[in-house]
């Protein structure tokens, strides 16, 4: 991500970790990059929250990936204690900041990054719809030979393999309705796979999870923020009545901009596809009752 990010050339890139000289080590490493790269921001490795003060968008990554076999839930204890740690220097350190939440189990990891920031909602986003249509239009692609670009199709609802809701409703190639371009047994290998996308990555991996396409993801959020940019993106917010769904963070289309979600649409879907986003919105009200309090 901050590879990603340095290179856009508009903003100063500061990395954090508690590990001693490694988000130093990385910050050289890609500060060196710029010559050639050709970006003149600067990006600067840290152990200390003060070098992080006034930031205007803050990208909790910490907490620990999954390993083959497990599930996103299953990190729930450990990684809910290290986002609350870290969320509560964050937002000291960066009062006004826009949080985008990235550890998992991301649809609960907003709530504990909510409760431990204070800050209000339109300021704590979740990134897993993102990732997750970024997967789905991609095995669009693959699969109807049709470029990427032209694919529009989202992922909403939560960022597990149980609660993620790949629209099929509205998606499309072109224009061309996705259900006029795939027999429907293709149609549902596509979003069984996209449900599986993580796990597909970790299995194949062995040792940790997906890089490359969640910083591709996240940074395009970070741009819409920094940039106030107005796009609408799939990303997990409160919900406060829309889809049905009340206090739960789930996966919707948002307009992101300065100050982070600027509005929630609450579009329409079918029936199979509403009846999971509710699903999405009660499962990740289980998590948040199970996560043990800081
Ligand atoms: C994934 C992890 C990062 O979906 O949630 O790859």
């Amino acid at each position: 991500m901050a590879q990603m990010l340095a290179a856009r050339g508009y903003a100063d890139v500061v990395l954090l970790d508690i590990l001693e000289g490694f988000p130093q080590g990385k910050a050289l490493d890609i500060a060196e990059s710029a010559p050639w790269v050709r970006f003149s921001g600067t990006v600067t490795g840290t152990n200390d929250w003060a070098d992080t003060a006034d930031s205007d968008v803050v990208v909790v990554t910490s907490g620990v990936p999954r390993k083959p076999g497990m599930t996103r839930e299953d990190l729930l204890g450990t990684n809910a204690k290290i986002v609350r740690s870290v969320v509560g220097q964050a937002a000291k350190a960066s009062p006004n900041a826009v949080l985008v939440i990235f550890a998992n189990p991301m649809d609960a990891m907003c709530h504990v990054a909510l409760d431990a920031s204070g800050f209000e909602p339109a300021r704590v986003v979740g990134q897993g719809g993102m990732l997750d249509s970024s997967r789905y239009r991609t095995f669009i692609a693959m699969e109807t030979g049709a470029s990427v670009k032209d694919v529009s199709a989202w992922v909403l609802g939560g960022h597990t393999e149980a609660t993620m809701v790949p629209i099929v409703s509205n998606a499309s190639v072109g224009g061309v309705p996705l259900t006029q371009l795939l027999p429907a047994d293709r149609l549902q290998a596509v979003v069984q796979r996209t449900q599986r996308g993580g796990a597909e990555i970790v299995e194949l991996l062995k040792t940790g999870s997906a890089f490359v396409a969640p910083a591709a993801a996240t940074i395009e959020m970070v741009d819409a923020i920094l940039l106030d940019e107005q796009r609408i993106l799939p990303c997990c917010v409160r919900l406060s009545g829309e889809y049905g769904i009340r206090d739960a963070y789930v996966g919707a289309p948002v307009m992101l901009g300065t100050g982070g979600v600027q509005t929630i649409y609450d579009i329409p879907l079918a029936d199979d596809e509403l009846a999971a986003m509710r699903k999405a919105g009660d499962a990740v009200k289980e998590l948040v009752a199970a996560t043990p309090a800081g």
